[in-house]
């Protein structure tokens, strides 16, 4: 089953793209959802279609291609509401240490947690060929996607810190600390959350998923694109391609046209330097809204220009590791940043990666932890961090 999620600016086309698209894959008999995590909902506007997709089932728009956008309204579920009352409640009141304090910044809305279960189930459903995502914009479309990671993350060490306090503490610090003592439920559904969420990363960053930028040829927007680009690499996402959305056809032009002409012209050209080995597929400003299936099948239709818009990307994911003889080397696919960008921190078994405002505590493979950081650096818009046999000396002093 094939997953894939388009991001960008607000108001690029992403809804418009990703309603095309799946139209597309359905028209060629695939079983198709198209779900929506952004809550300005409009893919039933860009249907056209009565259904608003907002039931506990998805709607069926065309043959074969069905609409599901999830209301935190509808399908609000309590446990989560407990769960993350709680969790707040936690970190107010104990003292956690700096990173782990930071992490907490990454707790979602129910919406997006929703929008991640409900993305999940439908995966593990066996009932879709292809479920196409249409994302929020850039901003909270990383928040979500860096979401399952740092979630479980903190659910991971929260969770045997908890049980151990509640055993050993429960009445003293009920009290005295007024630490909030969760109950068995809340236990429960961490504990059930937690493996979701695990299974939404694995399904999202595994080989058959793919993100998708959707842009318009403006400077800002590109440049939103690219940093965009950055953060997906770092939190181990698989971009497979740039849609370029609203481009203004060539033809007898007054001055105004031809000034847009020109304008998108050039950014176009370093779009291509851009993203250098990404298909960038292209579509042109319609002459009325594309609205209604038929005229966003043809839109895609145009945009993939015979390409199979759904071929599973081919090459290395943006992770990978090599080994050699005196240890192993990490590489992450970053583009577009310097090595003086990158911030990198080791914590025990883990890699902690900062890039701008975004970081990824990344868990080491195994046979990693045990290795020691021996250098970092950035080469072809790639970050290489080499690792290597411990220091015998410092073993040795650790073992005494
Ligand atoms: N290629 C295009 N030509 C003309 N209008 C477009 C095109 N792509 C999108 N639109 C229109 O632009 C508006 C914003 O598109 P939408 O897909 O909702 O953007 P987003 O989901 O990125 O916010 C909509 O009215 C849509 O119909
Ligand atoms: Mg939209």
């Amino acid at each position: 089953m094939r997953i894939v999620l388009f991001t960008g600016k607000g108001g690029v086309g992403k809804s418009t793209v990703a309603a095309g698209t799946a139209a597309l894959a359905a028209a060629g008999g695939l079983r198709t959802l198209v779900i929506s995590t952004d809550a300005a909902h409009s893919l039933a506007d860009a249907y056209g279609a009565a259904a608003t997709g907002r039931g506990a089932e998805p709607t069926e728009v065309a043959p074969g291609l069905f609409l599901q956008q999830v209301d935190a309204q509808l399908r609000f579920e309590q446990s989560w509401a407990d769960i993350q009352r709680y969790l707040l409640s936690v970190l107010d009141a104990v003292g956690m240490d700096p990173v782990a304090a930071e992490e907490m910044t990454v707790i979602p809305g129910a919406e997006e947690v929703l929008a991640l279960l409900e993305l999940r189930q439908h995966a593990r459903s066996g009932r879709w060929d292809v479920i196409v995502v249409d994302c929020a914009p850039t901003a909270e479309t990383l928040r979500l996607l860096a979401l399952p990671e740092a979630l479980g993350w903190y659910l991971e060490r929260l969770l045997p810190i908890q049980r151990r306090l509640v055993k050993a503490l429960r009445p003293v610090l009920n009290r005295a600390a007024g630490v909030p003592m969760p109950g068995d439920a809340v236990f429960d559904a961490i504990t059930r959350l937690h493996g979701e969420l695990d299974d939404v990363h694995a399904l999202l960053s595994g080989a058959d998923a793919s993100v998708r930028l959707v842009l318009t040829p403006e400077q800002v927007v590109l440049a939103e694109a690219r940093r965009a680009y950055t953060s997906l690499c770092l939190f181990g996402y698989r971009v497979d391609g740039v849609v370029a959305n609203r481009v203004f056809p060539d033809g007898d032009s007054d001055p105004w046209r031809a000034g847009w002409v020109a304008a998108q012209a050039d950014v176009l050209r370093e779009v291509a330097q851009s993203f250098g080995g990404l298909p960038v597929w292209t579509s042109e400003y319609q002459p009325a809204e594309p609205v209604g299936v038929a005229a966003l099948t043809a839109l895609a239709t145009d945009l993939y220009d015979g390409a199979d818009p759904l071929a599973v990307p081919t090459g290395d994911g943006p992770f990978r590791v090599t080994r050699g003889e005196s240890g192993a080397v990490v590489h992450l696919a970053l583009p577009f940043v310097t090595r003086a960008e990158v911030d990198l921190a080791r914590n025990g078994d883990e890699l902690v990666m900062t890039v701008g405002s975004y970081r990824r505590l990344m868990t080491l493979p195994p046979g990693l932890a045990r290795l020691r950081v021996a250098g970092a650096g950035v080469v072809e818009g790639e970050l290489r961090v080499r690792f290597a046999e411990p220091d015998p000396v410092a073993t040795g002093k650790e073992s005494r």
